[in-house]
This record gives C-alpha cells, structure tokens and sequence, in this order.
C-alpha cells in the first residue's frame, strides 16, 4: 500500500471554533429524538459535519475585514459595484442580480422562463433545481453521459452531458417546449465530477442551432475550472480565471450558490447577458428578495461574496482544496471501502449498496450508513439514494430507487485538517469491518416533497 500524505494547507489558522467529541450513548438518545435523521440532529452534538459543504467555508481575514466595509445603503451600495465587476470579470455575463442564496436563483429564472409542459434538461439537476423545474408544472430531464453512473469507470469528465441524447431530445420535444438547458458543474447529484470544456462546447453548438439557452448551474465553478486544466488537453498552462472566462462564453447565464465556491455562508447571484429578460428577473426579485443591488443580502454578505471569488480562483487555493478531498478517497480506497471514482471536487461518496449488501433497497442503506456513522463516531453525512431521490409509481405506490445509492461526505472548504479526514477515515473502515452489524430502516412518517429533510424513521 503506497503511503500517502494530506496536502499541506495553505493558510494557518488565527481563529478557531470548539467541537466536541459526544459519547456513544448520548449519540444513541440523540438518534432516537431525531428519528434516525441526521438533519434533525443539533450541530453542537455533531463532532465532524460532513453534512454539506454549503454554507460551511472558513472566510479568510481578508474577507472577514471586508465584513467591516458594508455600505448598508437600500440601492446602490458600493459592494455592490465591486460584486458586479468581480463577477463580470469571472463569468463575463452582462447584468449581475444577487439573491440570498442559489435557489432563490433557480425559483427566479425559472418563474420568468419556465411554463407548464416545458423541459428542461440538465446533466443531472440537483434537488432545489429539480423542484423549482416541478413546481412551474414542467418536467426536469437529465441528460448526462451513460459513465456517470458507473462508479467503476475512471473517465475523467462523468459531468458531461450525452450530446446524442440533448439532441434526439430536443428533435423528440421540440425546442418551443425548452425554455433552457442547464449545465451542473461540478455535476452535484452525479458524484461531484467535471464537465470538459469540449462537452460544454458542444452543448453550446446544439443550443445555438435549436434558438435554445444555455444556463450553468455554476456552484462549484472553480473547482470545475481546476479539473479541466489537470485533465483536458490544452488547458494545463491556462490560468484558472481563463478556464472560466472560456466556460461561460459558451452559454447566456448561470445561477450561482455563493455558500460554495464563493467561499460565504450566504449568497447567491444570476448573471445573464440578456438585457430583457434581466429586466424581468429584477422585477420578480424585487418582489421577494429585494432592491437588484442587494437581492436579500447584506452590502457586507456582498462584499464578502467578492472577496471569496478572488480567493476561489487562487490555485494553491484548488490544488490543496481537490488533494484534501482525494485524500480523504485514497485512504478509504486504499482500505478497499466502496466509493465512487474518481472522486469528486467537494465530496468522497460511499457506495452503500456495495458497503451494505445485506440491506435491500426498500430498506435504505445509504440511510442507514449515515445513521451508523453518527452513532459510532459522530461524524454526520448525507445519503443521496432511496430516501432522497426514490420516486413513487403512480398506479402501485411503490417506490422506484434511483440507479445510485450513495452516502455523500462533502468537506468544507478550509474547515477540517488533515488530521480530521483521518479520524474519518478510520471510522469509515472500522465500520465497514463490522458492517454486518449495521440494520435497515424502515419510514414512519414522511412529507410528499424533498423528504429526506423532515422525514421520521425507526431501525428494523
Ligand atoms: N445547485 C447545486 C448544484 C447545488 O449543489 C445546490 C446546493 C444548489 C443549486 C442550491 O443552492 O443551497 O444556495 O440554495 N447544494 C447544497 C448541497 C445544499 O448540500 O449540495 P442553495
């Protein structure tokens, strides 16, 4: 086995914040109150929170300084103005609108360009997308190369949407029926994998011939740009800032979470050339979010936002952000726990399937991982599988699993040290050892929309 050492981080730390690791039989009281789910459990009893990497970043002391500077004017505050020149200079996209966080985003440009019976295609949508397609009456659609959902296969780019399928679909459809496609990078619901700048070139290609738009679904842009210079033929001397000028040429907008790689624990944006439907999207912000120069945030959460995207763009910055996360996948692979490969930009997935074979579908293990992981060392993850992603058959109730059953360990940005993923690591490979141990789960009491939030269960 090759030894292997977590990347030196580039930063050291001036402020540190108390976690507290919990007994076993506290962590037992407090799966029983939470019903066995891990969002219901208070974060104070949480030792590693591996829960989401949104939100979750350390901010440095430059933006934290910049925290100082907010110019709470109601229009026109002068963060804003950095905002917007910071954005305009990453994404290049005309008219920059700031919403509290990427949802806001999504509900937004979809109100004003979504309508009942419509399509939209994506890679893979993440959730709020995926709903915020629904609740418009129309039907989100995932298009994404066959590879993704192989856990197996080492291609290099599992994001990139299949371009044969865009285009049979929309030829099936018809591009009245499309009021946009979408592209997810880093691909979210789909392992955390990049899309090449090839494939989005040809997205773009298929887009432009059918009058149809393209919008990024940008979260996690930075991290995207930093595996097309490693992976993609002729980009390794391009600077990450290029990488991305050249990936938002190809479309006419993007919705963007500031909680990821704007490095900020709110926020989020649009940003679109076009001038008419800007208009409109401000409009509708105004309704719920707020003036278009603060759209539901802070002047200091807006300057904090611009700082974040300067840092993200930084490659010491990525190359020890994308090592720390494949440390963490290397010591698990090394132990021959099941993940997913290659391993993402945010997040090292289990394959809980495979760590939990005697545990059917119906019976959730990717559920259950995440339960015996919180109670044998409470570290707190996130299952992507039955609970979240599994569909009701319209005639017989029953459920229909998606192809993936995963259990998500998604690392904050510039929170845990080498030595945290360690102790996770250990905890994973001493729980797989004793997998057998581990019972499925049945559901008590469920909501019909995004359940895995609020729903109740008890172990079989
Ligand atoms: N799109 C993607 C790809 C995301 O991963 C998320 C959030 C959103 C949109 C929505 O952004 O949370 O700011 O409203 N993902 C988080 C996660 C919640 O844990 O993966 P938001």
């Amino acid at each position: 086995m090759k030894h292997i050492k977590p990347p030196a981080e580039p930063f050291r730390i001036k402020m540190v914040e108390k976690i507290r690791p919990t007994t076993r039989r506290e962590r037992d009281i407090v799966l029983r109150e939470a019903g066995y789910n891990v969002f219901n459990i208070p974060a104070e009893k949480v030792y590693i929170d591996l829960l989401t990497d949104s939100g979750t970043s350390a901010m440095s002391d430059n933006q934290w300084s910049g925290l100082l500077i907010g110019d709470e004017s109601y229009a026109g505050a002068k963060n804003f103005f950095h905002l917007e020149s910071v954005v305009k200079n990453i994404f290049c996209f005309n008219h920059v609108i700031p919403t509290h966080q990427g949802r806001a985003a999504e509900r937004i440009l979809f109100e004003a360009l979504v309508k009942k019976g419509d399509f939209v295609p994506n890679n893979i949508h993440f959730d709020t997308t995926r709903a915020n397609v629904e609740i418009r009456g129309a039907q989100p659609v995932d298009l994404v190369i066959e590879e993704a959902y192989n856990p197996d296969s080492d291609y290099p780019f599992k994001g990139n949407m299949d371009i044969e399928r865009l285009k049979k679909f929309i030829d099936k459809k018809g591009p009245e029926r499309i009021p946009l496609v979408m592209i997810t990078i880093t691909n979210n619901s789909g392992g955390g994998q990049p899309v090449s700048v090839r494939n989005i070139k040809e997205v773009s290609q298929v887009c432009k011939q059918h009058g149809i738009p393209l919008f990024f679904d940008a979260c996690r842009f930075a991290e995207n740009a930093y595996f097309i210079k490693k992976r993609e033929k002729g980009y390794e001397h391009k600077t990450i800032l290029e990488i991305t000028q050249e990936i938002f040429s190809y479309g006419q907008g993007a919705t963007m979470s500031a909680k990821k790689d704007a490095l900020v624990n709110i926020g989020g944006f649009i940003a679109l050339d076009d001038d008419l439907l800007a208009e409109k999207l401000k409009n509708l912000l105004i309704l719920s979010e707020g003036f278009p120069t603060y759209g539901g945030l802070a002047g200091r959460d807006l300057e904090a936002i611009a700082r974040g995207l300067e840092e993200v763009l930084e490659e010491d910055y990525l190359e020890y952000r994308v090592n720390q996360v494949a440390y963490l996948g290397q010591l698990l692979d090394n132990a021959g726990v099941p993940i997913f490969k290659p391993v993402g930009g945010h997040a090292v997935y289990l394959l809980a399937d495979r760590f939990l074979p005697h545990i059917p579908r119906h019976q959730y293990p990717g559920w259950a991982l995440t339960v015996a992981l919180y109670r044998e060392a409470g570290i707190r993850a996130v299952e992507i599988g039955g609970v979240m992603f599994a569909h009701k058959d319209k005639k017989t109730g029953k459920e229909i699993f998606p192809q993936l059953e995963l259990v998500r360990l998604a690392i904050p940005r510039r929170v845990y040290t080498g030595a945290h993923l360690e102790y996770v690591a250990e905890a994973i490979i001493d729980l797989y050892k004793n997998r057998d141990k581990i019972r499925g789960l049945r559901i008590v009491r469920e909501s019909p929309h995004l359940r895995h939030f609020t729903v109740r269960m008890e172990e079989i």
